[in-house]
């Protein structure tokens, strides 16, 4: 969802975030995206695809987790719509934590949400301490989905829920020659999978009422408008910010992502899941 450099390969044999490299997600690639999602959103859809995924939750008195919460737009959000008890953003990454935090301050949130940087790996949180574990895009980042979604049960309370957005893949073979093209030119740590390694990831964590929704139909055409808006009326201003070279970067790794988009292999959706009461 930025530009980059690396090959295909993951950068570390989990095909996790590199901790300690240099953040992927850094002032430049925050400027660039939230020039094209908006302030606090490095993610496309806005509040009303937020307002999706948690259309069937109740906040009222909850403890909120958002993972891979970015430069924090979304979980305050969330809590200034839907005034949960207690909403923690966590990231693997400092400069969008301290972000989030002064936005935090800024609009007078503190007192109901909070910023956690650590390491990837096990979430540095107790076990259920959570009602609702949100996230938006960004458990692409973690290859290992098995591990991942047994973190998730663990620290979310019986009855509890899961409700976020990822970007999958149609299959869990070899990518396409187009996939490949189009992840070289993210240059990420992207670890993808398909919807149906989610659903058994999620099911062998213990979740019941598993469910995903594909919105490749939605997305494609969100894309494709980005991609007119930054070659055209967006060019100037974000050149301006970031450098025309990291825009023009960014223009070739959206045209390779129509690609994918097109042809169905990279599908945004929607995931959602229950931990059972006890
Ligand atoms: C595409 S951004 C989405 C940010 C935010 N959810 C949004 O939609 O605006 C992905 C985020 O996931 C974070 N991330 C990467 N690896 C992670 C991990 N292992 N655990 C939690 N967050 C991670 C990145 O640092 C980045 O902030």
């Amino acid at each position: 969802m930025t530009d980059g450099n690396a090959d295909f390969a993951p950068k570390t044999p989990a095909g996790g975030h590199p901790e300690g490299d240099a953040p992927e997600y850094d002032d430049t690639a925050i400027r660039f995206l939230e020039a094209l999602w908006g302030e606090g959103f490095l993610s496309p859809g806005g509040p009303d695809e937020v307002r999706r995924v948690v259309a069937d939750i109740d906040f009222a008195g909850k403890q909120v987790l958002d993972i891979g919460c970015g430069s924090g737009g979304i979980t305050l959000f969330l809590a200034r719509e839907y005034q949960p008890a207690g909403i923690v953003g966590f990231d693997v990454e400092q400069p969008v934590v301290d972000l989030a935090t002064q936005r935090a301050a800024e609009q007078g949130l503190m007192d109901r949400a909070r910023f956690v940087r650590g390491a990837p790996g096990p979430l540095p949180f107790t076990d259920q301490s959570f009602d609702l574990v949100f996230s938006k895009d960004a458990l692409i980042h973690v290859a290992d989905k098995e591990a991942l979604f047994e973190d998730i049960f663990r620290v979310l309370r019986p009855g509890g829920r899961f409700a976020a957005s990822d970007w999958l893949t149609s299959h869990d073979g070899e990518p396409s020659a187009a996939m490949r093209d189009y992840l070289a030119a993210e240059g990420l740590s992207f670890g993808m999978a398909s919807a149906r390694r989610y659903e058994a990831a999620m099911e062998k964590a213990g979740f019941t009422d598993v469910r995903t929704v594909n919105r490749n139909a939605w997305y494609r055409d969100v894309a494709r408008a980005e991609l007119e808006r930054l070659k055209g009326p967006l060019y100037g201003p974000v050149a301006a910010a970031v450098g025309a070279d990291y825009v023009d970067k960014n223009i070739r790794t959206w045209s390779a992502m129509q690609r994918v988009l097109d042809s169905g292999e990279h599908c945004p959706t929607h995931l959602f899941g229950t931990r059972p009461d006890a």
